[in-house]
């Protein structure tokens, strides 16, 4: 992490888990254990069907509510769809774009990926962008390949302005969901490498300003390790964070960086 230059982000991604009386309860829980001083930003990623309770249960707490996807048309005949301004006027302030789960299991393109993070950044709110290569990719030696490819077919027309509201995610798919999470080396490799290559299309200055999170079974016992290297500013966390107190070792992890 460097927290003089860009935020660190605790983003918590629920996937299809929990009804809205569950996101009610965790908020109560969750809340309960926030700590008094802000030393990272919290977000907890929910399901669309759970936005409305997760906001109105976290509104007056530091947590940001966010979703886990969003269709890119602003509104019309796209049967089971939500826009960005119906997020946005929820009260939702990040969106997952492109993760690993969305592009294997409901044909996300590149190019979908990059309608979307317009969609997203057009409504003002602020896309959390997945990248990641598969075990296969990274035995074949491709990994920083695909990882560029991704990064900027993603930000392919995003302006030097809109990038700073851009977080990008590393998500090795083997990682996620597995139990066997990146090491700190492999997952700061890829994340100085993202940062470089986003200072090769906008410069050294906005480069430095953009949150680049690691995500995959990241948890209590391993994220001060991984947080402890400059070009990791946060994660996205899965399994870790369905329940308050496991969410919760992260965002402690997170201070002691
Ligand atoms: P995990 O999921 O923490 O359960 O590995 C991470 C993600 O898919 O964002």
């Amino acid at each position: 992490m460097n927290r003089r230059y860009r935020k660190t982000i605790i983003a918590g991604n629920w996937k299809m888990n929990k009804t809205a009386s569950e996101t009610r309860a965790f908020a109560d829980e969750f809340k309960a254990l926030l700590p008094k001083s802000k030393w990272c930003d919290i977000v907890v990623c929910v399901p669309s069907a759970d936005i409305s309770a997760a906001v109105r249960a976290f509104k007056d707490s530091r947590v940001a509510v966010g979703a886990q996807n969003v269709y890119f048309e602003k509104s019309g005949a796209y049967t089971g769809e939500v826009s960005a301004d119906m997020l946005a006027d929820l009260g939702v302030k990040y969106v997952i774009v492109g993760h690993s789960e969305r592009r294997a299991l409901f044909g996300e393109t590149d190019s979908i990926v990059n309608k979307k993070v317009h969609a997203v950044l057009n409504a003002d709110l602020n896309p959390i962008i997945c990248v990641g290569e598969s075990l296969e990719q990274r035995e074949m030696g491709v990994t920083m390949e695909l990882i560029a490819l991704q990064l900027k077919s993603a930000l392919s027309g995003v302006s030097a302005e809109q990038v700073r509201r851009c977080v990008i995610a590393y998500e090795p798919i083997w990682a996620i969901g597995t139990g066997k999470n990146a090491t700190g080396e492999q997952a700061a490799e890829v994340c100085t490498f993202i940062r470089a290559t986003i200072r090769s299309l906008y410069g050294a200055r906005i480069a430095r300003s953009v949150t680049v999170q690691y995500g995959g079974s990241m948890k209590g016992e391993n994220a001060a390790e991984l947080l402890s290297h400059e070009d990791i500013d946060g994660g996205l966390i899965g399994g870790a964070s369905l329940k308050a107190d496991t969410l919760m070792a992260i965002i402690h992890a997170a201070n002691q960086n």
